[in-house]
């Protein structure tokens, strides 16, 4: 069956009321689904997100379009699991010398990507 993982920060409170419409729906649906809160005691790493079919991230704005660091760190470290774990078969032709591999390239880039977010 179809299992989604519903991931959210939420200081004021909107957010996790998203969030928790969204696990009303699916639960009518008769859905399976497990929830991640980011925050300062979130342990997100323990959530393998290769166990779910469809990922729901919910985030505040704050201070002039920023997005929270809790949502930031996280977004990171699903990419990097992301391009570890689908992309691996992406190769760069290349001479020896101060080689980095294709992987390490996107990495670079999509955290310079999330970086400007800060
Ligand atoms: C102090 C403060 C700053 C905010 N700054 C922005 C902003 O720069 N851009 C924006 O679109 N919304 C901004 N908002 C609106 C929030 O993103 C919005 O209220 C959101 O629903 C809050 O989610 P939460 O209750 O889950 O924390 C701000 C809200 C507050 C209270």
């Amino acid at each position: 069956m179809i299992k989604s993982l519903i991931v959210y920060y939420s200081l004021g409170g909107n957010t996790e009321v998203v969030a928790n419409k969204i696990e009303e729906k699916l639960t009518s649906l008769g859905k399976e689904f497990d929830v991640l809160s980011l925050g300062k005691k979130s342990k997100f790493e323990s959530v393998d997100i290769e166990n779910y079919d469809i990922v729901f991230i919910g985030s505040p704005t704050y201070k002039e379009g920023k997005t929270p660091l809790y949502v930031l760190d996280y977004l990171r470290y699903i990419l990097n699991t992301i391009i570890l774990n689908y992309l691996n078969s992406l190769y760069l032709e290349q001479g020896i010398r101060n080689g980095h591999t294709l992987q390490e390239q996107l990495m670079k880039y999509l955290i310079t990507l999330v970086k400007k977010q800060r």
